[in-house]
């Protein structure tokens, strides 16, 4: 497989600077910029909506944004999303009402949509909604922090998820998100993944250039 993706998570970044932040990680060699939403209700803890992903639009961002989801209710959010120019739209679904109408709404929309799952949230979730998923998000921490320590059972996960999604033939991205690193990735890489969210790993670096760089090394090994 060699269409590997990278996606530094923003989360990381330095908010006062963030579309300076942005432009330096994609001049870098990123490929998504990955967009945490949290709510303070679905994760302890409290980030940024859609006035930001339309900021970082009308900055001059082109590059796919990707929109993590962890919110409860989501549907007013997907809706809010798609009008600021997001993507990728990637939910939880237990904190949806509905998981098919809320898939619906994302690709009406025009995005790419997907479901995320936190480390302890069983698969079978994607049992009826396969034909509706563009993208599948393994949460490998528990969602509310940046820069927690990757749970290694989310490799038995990851290799779960890459059978279900070539068995089904379907056209399905597989994302991992949380504890990524130049020193897993291709681990991760060989259970499965093909693209890679990384916070802490990249933004808490000096140079966004080598520490890409050095993970494509490891995912070209
Ligand atoms: C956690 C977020 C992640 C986080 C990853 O809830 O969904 O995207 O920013 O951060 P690192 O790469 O530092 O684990
Ligand atoms: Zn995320």
């Amino acid at each position: 497989m060699s269409d590997f993706k990278i996606a530094p998570s923003i989360l990381s970044a330095d908010f006062a600077r963030l579309g300076e932040e942005v432009d330096n990680v994609l001049a870098s060699g990123a490929d998504v910029v990955h967009f945490d939403v949290m709510d303070n209700h679905y994760v302890p803890n409290l980030t940024i909506g859609p006035m930001v992903c339309k900021a970082l639009r009308n900055h001059g961002v082109t590059a796919p944004i990707d929109v993590h989801l962890m919110v409860s209710p989501v549907d007013r959010m997907i809706s809010d999303f798609i009008d600021a120019g997001a993507s990728w739209i990637t939910f939880h679904p237990e904190a949806s009402d509905h998981i098919d109408r809320s898939l619906s709404m994302i690709r009406d929309g025009g995005c790419k949509s997907g479901l995320v799952f936190n480390p302890a949230t069983p698969l079978h979730y994607l049992d009826y909604v396969l034909d509706k998923v563009d993208m599948i998000l393994l949460m490998s921490v528990n969602p509310g922090f940046g820069g927690q320590k990757f749970i290694p059972g989310t490799l038995d996960k990851l290799r779960q998820a890459r059978k279900i999604i070539d068995e089904s033939g379907y056209d399905i991205r597989l994302e991992i998100d949380g504890g990524v690193g130049i020193q897993n990735i291709r681990e991760i890489a060989e259970a499965g993944a093909d693209t890679f969210v990384a916070g802490s790993a990249i933004f808490n670096t000096d140079d966004y250039k080598a520490t890409i760089d050095a993970m494509r090394a490891e995912l070209a090994k």
